[in-house]
């Protein structure tokens, strides 16, 4: 038989990435595997779910707002239920943080694990009317000791991109350095040709094209929000660990985000990552004002 077939019969699938690595792992247990798959697990149904969101009258208001104050769509319910449970019944948590909880989630005595798992269950839902891209955001936490586990191999951020990409229409509230740092993106004086613009509104998908095309993405404060929008437990510091494992820089403009303490639960941050080049160029625009 010939090696062409149709078929690639060898695949590197999550679960069998998975099983691999944590045999190899010393002293492994198999508490990070069931983690994992039961968060697979979680993740295929929340996909399944979005899929048929429009048969299963899934869609729309659910007529309550989340603990940071945005409105909460059903699908947002759903996926958070599903999340806490399959994390409940994989008995490797100890605790939960989502964006859908005000309070943290303690898993019952008899299911205790020794992972703290902190999740956004649907990131971007204000994108799920329009079927934009959304998705899930999580981190894995080792009780006690601040880790976050490798799902990926070989993922590299170009040095520099040519796109940046964050919501301008609040460029009225935003700090002159950011603004400058924009005129300059756009109006470039050295010859280099300007950035492209692109902005999905879904953090999973704007950072999805930054890791694969290079470039910057950014939800600095702004007058209104002089925090930024994203929380770091949950959005930043996930996506934060992903981008620098590729090469790539996450700041808040005054430190880098994976130093940041957490204070709160749900505390936000100003963001930005991307490119390394890129991001150190933003920085210097920051430096100059401060
Ligand atoms: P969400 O968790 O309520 O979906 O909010 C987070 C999302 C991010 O995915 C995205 O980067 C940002 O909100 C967009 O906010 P804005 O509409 O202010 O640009
Ligand atoms: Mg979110």
């Amino acid at each position: 038989m010939s090696d062409q077939s149709a078929f690639d019969t060898d695949v590197w699938t999550l679960t069998r990435f998975v099983i691999e690595t944590g045999r190899q792992a010393k002293g492994a247990t198999g508490e990070l595997t069931q983690l994992i798959n039961a968060m697979l697990t979680a993740i295929k149904a929340i996909s399944s779910a979005v899929r048929k969101a429009g048969l299963a009258h899934l869609q729309g208001i659910a007529g309550s707002v989340n603990v940071t104050g945005d409105d909460v769509k059903k699908l947002d319910v759903l996926s958070n239920d599903l999340v806490i449970n399959m994390l409940r019944a994989s008995y490797s948590t100890c605790c939960m943080v989502s964006e859908e909880n005000k309070d943290l989630i303690v898993t019952p005595k008899d299911k205790r694990g020794k992972y703290v798992v902190c999740f956004d269950p649907l990131d971007g839902s204000s994108n799920i009317d329009c079927l934009a891209s959304i998705g899930t955001i999580f981190a894995i936490y080792k009780r006690a000791v601040g880790e976050f586990i490798l799902t990926e191999r070989n993922v590299r951020i170009k040095p520099k991109g040519k796109i940046y990409s964050l919501n301008e229409g609040y460029a009225k509230y935003f700090h002159p350095s950011i603004n400058e740092y924009l005129k300059h993106k756009k109006y470039p004086e050295d010859g280099s040709s300007p950035y492209g613009a692109r902005y999905v509104g879904s953090m999973v998908s704007d950072v999805h094209r930054t890791i694969a095309y290079g470039g910057i993405f950014m939800y600095p404060a702004n007058e209104k929000s002089p925090k930024g929008k994203l929380r770091l437990l949950y959005e930043c510091n996930p996506i934060a660990f992903l981008i620098e494992q590729a090469g790539g820089l996450a700041t808040t403009g005054t430190q880098r985000v994976l130093d940041v303490q957490p204070e709160a639960l749900h505390q936000r941050v100003p963001f930005v990552v991307g490119s390394p080049d890129d991001v150190n160029e933003y920085l210097s625009f920051v430096q100059k004002y401060s």
